[in-house]
């Protein structure tokens, strides 16, 4: 198969390209920064804009997974804001314009969403079907709401095209959790390591999250599913308080302590750390109603399964 990953450079796009190459798909990165990938992973200049060159790759293509937009792991600055925004939205009418113009279009195009798109919440989980947007939640800092409208936005941006061969999912993923360096397991493992792990603002916030394993055998389910359109939790069905997650976490690194921090920390450590509280404090409950609906067996249901799965999986990429 011909697999295409607009923005397939950065950590979700690692887990999915090292996984389709291996299985000996040709799979072809669309990228602003040309580098070397791996073996058996093509790699194609873009601008994330405008349709290029590059929209050869998708005629004929078997699936596009788009992955493009700018880290939300910053400080919500105006600008940020807007790159966040603006990255998302016109990469994904760019797939969408190169779509309609290839005489051969992929049957699937799986189009990054994320989990954030529902209401901080901590009394019921979102699926779904029964699900609320976020965006009007009187208990919430105000600037959260833009989160929610990017989102909305980059999955109206996906429903632009015209484009009756070419079935349309949303990913709404939760955290993606691999041993890569530089993911976000790699960041709490190394919070956890260092004692700082501990509950933040209470820990009642939950956190979603899923496996890369799971992440990617969700994607292959998707890709195949030819009934299924629209957007999907990507999401262990076992979303948890944040300070629960952050204590199995440090169990499976052998049980170091973790100091609580108040939210007037958490907003200093995340100036430190140039990253913004709302990644930290806002209620992500999110569990995956039309994956188990379509059959879906997770491999790592549970946190604390996963959380042991992944620390063997750092040692292993540790180890010399
Ligand atoms: N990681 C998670 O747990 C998670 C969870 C839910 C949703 N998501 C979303 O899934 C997507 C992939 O996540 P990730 O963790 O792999 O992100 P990532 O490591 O930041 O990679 C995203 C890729 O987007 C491209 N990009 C950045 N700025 C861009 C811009 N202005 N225009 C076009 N492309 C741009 C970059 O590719 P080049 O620099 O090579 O062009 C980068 O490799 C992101 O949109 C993210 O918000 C991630």
């Amino acid at each position: 198969m011909r697999i295409v990953i607009p923005g397939g450079t950065g950590q979700v796009g690692g887990i999915l390209r090292r996984r389709y190459a291996a299985a000996g798909h040709d799979v072809v990165v669309l990228s602003r920064h040309p580098e070397t990938l791996e073996p058996g992973v093509r790699h194609r200049s873009w601008d994330g804009r405008t349709v290029g060159d590059w929209a050869e790759e998708l005629d004929g293509a078997d699936l596009v997974v788009n992955l493009a937009g700018r880290t939300v792991s910053c400080r919500y600055t105006d600008e940020h804001l807007r790159q966040m925004m603006d990255s998302r939205v016109d990469s994904t009418r760019a797939v969408g314009q190169a779509l309609e113009l290839a005489a051969r279009p992929p049957a699937v195009w799986l189009q990054m969403s994320t989990a954030t798109i529902y209401a901080d919440r901590r009394d019921a989980p979102h699926d779904e079907a029964t699900g609320i947007i976020g965006g009007h939640e009187p208990h919430v800092p105000a600037y959260w709401e833009f989160s929610v409208r990017i989102a909305r936005e980059w999955e109206a941006a996906q429903q632009e095209a015209t484009l009756p061969h070419t079935r349309r999912v949303a990913l709404r993923a939760a955290m993606v959790m691999s041993p890569d360096r530089g993911g976000v397991f790699d960041y709490l493992s190394w919070m956890a390591r260092l004692g700082l792990g501990g509950p933040v603002a209470g820990g009642g916030q939950y956190v979603s999250w899923i496996h890369g394993d799971d992440f990617c055998r969700a994607v292959d389910l998707l890709a195949e599913r030819s009934d299924l359109e629209g957007p999907v939790n990507l999401a262990a069905p076992d979303p948890l308080p944040q300070r629960e997650l952050m204590r199995e976490l440090r169990g499976a690194w052998g049980g170091r302590p973790g100091l609580p921090a108040t939210r007037a920390m958490a907003e200093i450590g995340a100036w430190v750390l140039r990253t913004d509280t709302e990644l930290l404090l806002k209620s992500r409950r999110v569990v995956p109603g039309r994956l188990l609906d379509a059959g879906f067996a997770f491999e790592h249901p549970t946190w604390a399964g996963a959380a042991a799965d992944l620390v063997a999986g750092v040692r292993e990429r540790r180890r010399p």
